[in-house]
């Protein structure tokens, strides 16, 4: 077996044949199953799209109803998760409330036969199902309040923003927010989604899976972005305070959230798409003042990086759609995360379907042949840097 060359994080390096998505970073095209993102983003729902990309194929009109009907059956949570959520301190963060609570849906469904169709649905289902009420309910009980049931008259997204503050939500607002599901469901061999790949390999029980991509996501380098841009925006507070900004960060050599991509060379296809949500939004509720800031960053970054393939990502407009929709900051990645399930599942569900564990290797840069030193002989301090 030769070992090929280590790339750093893997940049380039294949690590499964899927058919799930398509990305040319080149050209800003994504597909999902081979259909354009801005087709489906157009005609579809979320709950149809999570259809296509887990079971490869867009459902039948009574597949999509059968499907749509189980999801909101299952939307409730057991009473023992929510009792766990309210021994968690309000300060949490909403990411790590849904981590915890993804693993505890493990306890109630710790069978592992994966080869059994009916367990696969079942653990599809629940999770679509019960992440965005997990979502809803500790932004409700951090508070001190009751979770708010969820309603079954009412589609998959609108229900979420019900959930969220018991009001009947727009629904050009209901609408809006299950674009922003469609655009965030898949995206290949991401960070988390890597993740979920790895821990599916060991033939775990899918809670486990998706605990452990909620984990990665939440990281400022990858999902936790959308939160960190509008921090950013509002760190920047003003149109003519941008390019100091940006030639600060670049002087420091920091990262500006919202941009840069690691397959992306061109803006990011889902941010052009944003871009258009967040306009419909601003024309029936109000512009946002920090769009302007935006769209100011978004050329000032042009000027200075573009030759870098920097471009807006998925998570520089998202955040200022989610913010006109009232929802509170922080609770941005957790959406992401509901969305992105979808794709985790899809993942989950190929990976198992031609397993073999991930295991890769590492080119050794240590020393051999090292003596022990007894404890008594160990005078200097050892460099922890
Ligand atoms: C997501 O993988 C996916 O598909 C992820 C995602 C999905 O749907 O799952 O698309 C979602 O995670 C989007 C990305 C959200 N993250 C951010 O917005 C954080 C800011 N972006 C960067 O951290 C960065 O762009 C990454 C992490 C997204 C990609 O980093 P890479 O590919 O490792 O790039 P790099 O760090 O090697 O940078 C290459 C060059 C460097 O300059 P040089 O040292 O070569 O001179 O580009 C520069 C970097 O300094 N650069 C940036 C930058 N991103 C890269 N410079 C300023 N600001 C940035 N945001």
């Amino acid at each position: 077996m030769t070992t090929c060359e280590y790339r750093p994080g893997l940049e380039g390096v294949p690590a499964t044949q899927s058919s799930i998505s398509y990305v040319d970073g080149q050209t800003g095209i994504l597909e999902y199953r081979g259909i354009g993102i801005e087709e489906i983003a157009q005609q579809s729902s979320f709950l149809e799209t999570a259809y296509l990309l887990i079971w490869g194929g867009l459902p039948t009109q009574q597949e999509l109803e059968a499907f749509e009907h189980e999801v909101q059956y299952h939307r409730r949570l057991k009473y023992r998760i929510r009792d766990m959520m309210k021994c968690f301190p309000e300060s949490g963060h909403p990411m790590d409330a849904l981590q915890a609570c993804a693993a505890a849906l493990g306890l109630f469904h710790s069978r592992r036969e994966l080869d059994d169709p009916t367990y696969v649905q079942a653990a599809v289902v629940r999770l679509l199902a019960k992440i965005p009420t997990m979502v809803a309910a500790f932004k409700m009980m951090r508070k001190g309040n009751d979770p708010v049931q969820p309603r079954d008259d009412l589609g998959y997204a609108a229900n979420f923003l019900y959930m969220l503050n018991e009001q009947n939500p727009d629904p050009l607002e209901a609408r809006i927010f299950d674009v922003c599901l469609i655009l965030h469901a898949e995206h290949t061999i991401n960070a988390s989604t890597f993740s979920a790949m790895v821990t599916a390999s060991t033939l775990t029980d899918p809670y486990a899976v998706i605990a452990s991509a909620v984990g990665t996501l939440a990281g400022p380098l990858h999902g936790g972005a959308n939160e960190a841009v509008i921090d950013m925006l509002q760190e920047i507070g003003s149109i003519e305070n941008v390019r100091p900004y940006v030639e600060a960060r670049i002087v420091n050599r920091e990262k500006i959230m919202g941009f840069g991509h690691r397959v992306y060379k061109v803006k990011d296809p889902r941010a052009r798409v944003l871009q258009g949500l967040a306009e419909q939004l601003f024309d029936k509720v109000g512009r946002d003042a920090y769009y302007d800031i935006a769209l100011e960053l978004e050329q000032v970054i042009e000027e200075k990086l573009g030759h870098k393939g920097i471009y807006p990502n998925v998570d520089f407009y998202s955040g200022l759609v989610y913010r006109k929709l009232g929802i509170p900051t922080d609770l941005f990645t957790p959406i992401f995360a509901i969305a992105r399930v979808a794709g985790w599942l899809a993942h989950w569900k190929e990976q198992i379907g031609k397993n073999r564990i991930f295991r890769p290797t590492q080119i050794y840069e240590g020393p051999h042949n090292q003596a022990y030193l007894p404890l008594e002989k160990r005078l200097q301090l050892w460099d922890k840097s």
